[in-house]
């Protein structure tokens, strides 16, 4: 089951069996039994995972809850809160669900603010940088957690993700 449902992610770079998100994605459509009423709660998840909401996700969904992929598209088309596309040339998500709350996960943030002068949901002015929260990465003996681009970065502090940002950008 999870060789199948990695291959529907070809398209995200880079995908690992290790990438905590899928495995948390597929359990989230398990647990509401594939039904499609569950679709904007799903999407939530993917959104704050991700960052956005990436076409190749959503046809994965739509094969699981089968519906079609044109209704999901036109959900998060819809919503504002849902994006297609990473909101910024490179997108950080910082998760601040309890058990990374509780390891420092604000003081990131904060850090990510005095340096960038963005909160989440913002991006930079040139467009380099968008910052996104999450509310559990399913990963969370690792925390606290970021994810910078599609690489998840465990057990990370303010110093180590500004440096791997000061890197990047
Ligand atoms: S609370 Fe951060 S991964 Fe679960």
């Amino acid at each position: 089951m999870a060789k199948a449902v990695l291959n529907h992610f070809s398209d995200i770079q880079p995908v690992t069996k290790d990438d905590s998100r899928i495995k948390r994605l597929q359990s989230v459509i398990n647990r509401h039994q594939k039904r499609p009423d569950a679709l904007i709660e799903i999407l939530h998840g993917v959104q704050d995972s991700y960052g956005y909401v990436p076409l190749s996700l959503m046809a994965f969904i739509a094969q699981e809850l089968k519906v079609p992929a044109s209704r999901i598209y036109g959900v998060v088309t819809f919503y504002h809160f849902f994006s297609t596309k990473p909101r910024g040339e490179h997108t950080c998500v910082i998760c601040t669900g309890t058990a990374c709350h509780v390891r420092g996960a604000q003081v990131i943030l904060d850090a990510i603010h005095d340096d960038y002068k963005i909160r989440p949901g913002e991006q930079t002015p040139d467009g380099k940088l968008g910052l996104q929260m999450a509310r559990c990465l399913g990963c969370c003996s690792l925390g606290p957690v970021a994810v910078f681009d599609n690489d998840i970065i465990p057990k990370t502090d303010a110093k180590r993700l500004l440096a791997i940002l000061h890197e990047k950008i």
